[in-house]
């Protein structure tokens, strides 16, 4: 009996989890660069960015510290360099988990480990070590009891596939099959997902007669392709692509493998030749790609499927070899300023009590400037909400703007709030440094940042914050997440057990 009560609750729990969920839009944080932002700089703007999940390629100290408390979740990353010592001897991957990994876990969330990328493209040949480094990083995860919250998997590029066209003939090269099939088998196994790195840019670029632009960056109106064989229609290339994935599991009936997309963006700047990366480009793919990944309508041979996606990247990096466009994958300037800007929740900026679409509002805000020190902030912090007046109830615990839990989050918002308070000049926004304007709208989720258009309305009512429309949106989802979180600790408990 309580254990058929225990499956209801299970049914219920999942269903009701399931319902609220949809496909997870990350981020890639390369570091191959020699004039990048310290970590802890990176984890805060991915914060002030609402950013939820970020793939690193190693398991570097700085940066797992950095993430702790964040409430982002990594991936991180085993590199091909270190392939032969994990693969070699289970006593190496049990040393790494415990000194590298084991002493910043679970404050900072760890959900993937990608072991070898792209094995098919590495100058040296490790693909017959991948599996055995996978089964050895999965075995050190089981004796710490972390096999099921951390997923073992590696990341391919196409190339992995003899053929991509039409999707329906997606075939994986046989030459690979002696190392792909035991890995398929191990993903199945532990309910991992299969990880490929898609990329129409490079599609475009190497057969510009035959592919339009449009059909890459997600733009066509016409249906531009029809696969022969099925008779769907293909819009863009990416679902093509994901759906030559789909086809090629499904030849060697791997049917129910899910598929993960560990890297897709676009270039920003390229060679002479690379005419198509530009920034207005790489705009219009990323926030095209957002928007078809979050609202989940899957491919057309798995229509609705989720497909969690990272975009690639969030700096360009100057140290990478090969063409001009290799560099200049980024979102973020090395200043942390945004080469272009980028709708992460891909739903646009939605006011939700009243249904307005505030995306193509131009009006300006202030923020945390990304370069002043954690001390400067928390001063000019205090004094904003002390002797500045700023009402900063909603920056408190369980308040709309409490997260991200971090300084410059919360100064931010006080900086704007006092910003706007005070006409809205230069002036306002000072901070001796500590504070910036920017054209982009920093509210996020229910935290709404005030603008000036509610300028008078909070110099005779400084609680307009609190008690406008930001504080009914606020108090609806706190009950909302309320319900969620009890759901999900519920869901862990089963877990456990
Ligand atoms: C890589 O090594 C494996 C076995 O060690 C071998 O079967 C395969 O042919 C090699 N691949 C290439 C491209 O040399
Ligand atoms: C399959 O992989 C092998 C080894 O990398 C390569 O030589 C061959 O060209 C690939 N075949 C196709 C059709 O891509
Ligand atoms: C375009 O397609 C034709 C026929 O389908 C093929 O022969 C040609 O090589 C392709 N061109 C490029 C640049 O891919
Ligand atoms: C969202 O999904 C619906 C139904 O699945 C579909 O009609 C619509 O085109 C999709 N929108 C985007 C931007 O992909
Ligand atoms: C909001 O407005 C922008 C620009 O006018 C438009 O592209 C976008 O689709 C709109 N979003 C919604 C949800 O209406
Ligand atoms: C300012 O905020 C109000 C309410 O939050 C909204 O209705 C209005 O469109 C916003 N104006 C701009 C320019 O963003
Ligand atoms: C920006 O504001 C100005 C002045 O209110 C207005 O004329 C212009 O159309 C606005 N631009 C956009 C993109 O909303
Ligand atoms: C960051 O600091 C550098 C010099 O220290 C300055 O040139 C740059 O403008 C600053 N960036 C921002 C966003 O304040
Ligand atoms: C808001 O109030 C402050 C002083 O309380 C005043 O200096 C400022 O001019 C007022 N701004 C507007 C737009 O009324």
């Amino acid at each position: 009996m309580a254990r058929e009560w225990f499956l209801i609750q299970l049914l219920l729990i999942s269903s009701l989890i399931g319902f609220g969920q949809c496909a997870k839009i990350g981020i890639c944080y390369g570091r191959n660069a020699d004039d990048l932002p310290t970590p802890d700089k990176v984890a805060q703007l991915v914060q002030l960015h609402s950013i939820k999940y970020v793939r690193i390629y190693d398991s570097n100290i700085d940066v797992l510290k950095a993430f702790a408390n964040t409430g982002v979740e990594l991936m991180i990353g085993v590199p091909n360099s270190d392939l032969l010592p994990f693969s070699q001897y289970q006593s190496n991957v049990d040393t790494w988990l415990k000194n590298s990994i084991l002493p910043y876990y679970p404050a900072t969330m760890i959900t993937y480990i990608t072991v070898g990328a792209e094995v098919t493209e590495s100058p040296v040949n490790v693909s017959s070590l991948v599996v055995p480094a996978m089964v050895n990083v999965h075995n050190a995860l089981k004796k710490v009891g972390l096999h099921k919250r951390i997923k073992v998997s590696s990341t391919h590029s196409l190339g992995i596939l003899s053929r991509s066209f039409p999707p329906s003939a997606g075939a994986f090269n046989s030459s690979y099959a002696y190392f792909l099939k035991p890995m398929l088998e191990f993903l199945v196994e532990n309910e991992s997902p299969f990880m490929v790195d898609v990329y129409p840019y490079y599609a475009y670029r190497d057969s510009r007669k035959n592919v339009s632009l449009d059909y890459t960056l997600f733009s066509s109106t016409a249906p531009d392709v029809i696969d022969p064989n099925t008779g769907l229609v293909y819009t863009n290339m990416f679902d093509a692509q994901i759906d030559s994935i789909f086809y090629a599991l499904m030849a060697l009936n791997f049917k129910t493998l899910k598929v993960m997309v560990t890297e897709s963006g676009w270039p920003n700047k390229g060679a002479i030749s690379e005419t198509a990366a530009t920034p207005d480009n790489a705009q219009t793919y990323n926030t095209n790609l957002i928007r078809h990944v979050v609202n989940d309508s899957g491919t057309p041979a798995k229509p609705g499927e989720e497909i969690d996606t990272y975009i690639f990247s969030l700096f360009n990096e100057n140290r990478k070899p090969g063409i001009a466009s290799e560099r200049n994958w980024g979102l973020f300037y090395p200043d942390q300023t945004s080469i272009y800007s980028l709708d992460w929740s891909g739903r646009g900026n939605v006011d939700i009590s009243t249904g307005a679409n505030i995306t193509s509002s131009n009006g300006t805000w202030c923020v945390a400037s990304a370069n002043a020190t954690e001390a400067d902030l928390q001063n000019a912090l205090n004094w904003a909400c002390g002797p500045g007046n700023v009402d900063c109830s909603a920056i408190q615990p369980s308040q709309p703007c409490y997260q991200p839990d971090t300084t410059a989050s919360h100064a931010s918002f006080a900086f704007n709030s006092y910003f706007q308070m005070n006409g809205a000049n230069d002036v306002a926004c000072s901070f001796g440094g500590a504070a910036m304007k920017t054209k982009k709208d920093p509210s996020y989720d229910t935290c709404v940042y005030a603008n000036s258009s509610k300028l008078s309305k909070m110099n005779s009512s400084t609680s307009e914050v609190q008690t406008g429309t930001a504080g009914m949106i606020s108090r609806l989802s706190i009950v909302v997440l309320a319900g969620l979180v009890s759901l999900l600790s519920f869901g862990i408990v089963f877990d456990i057990i």
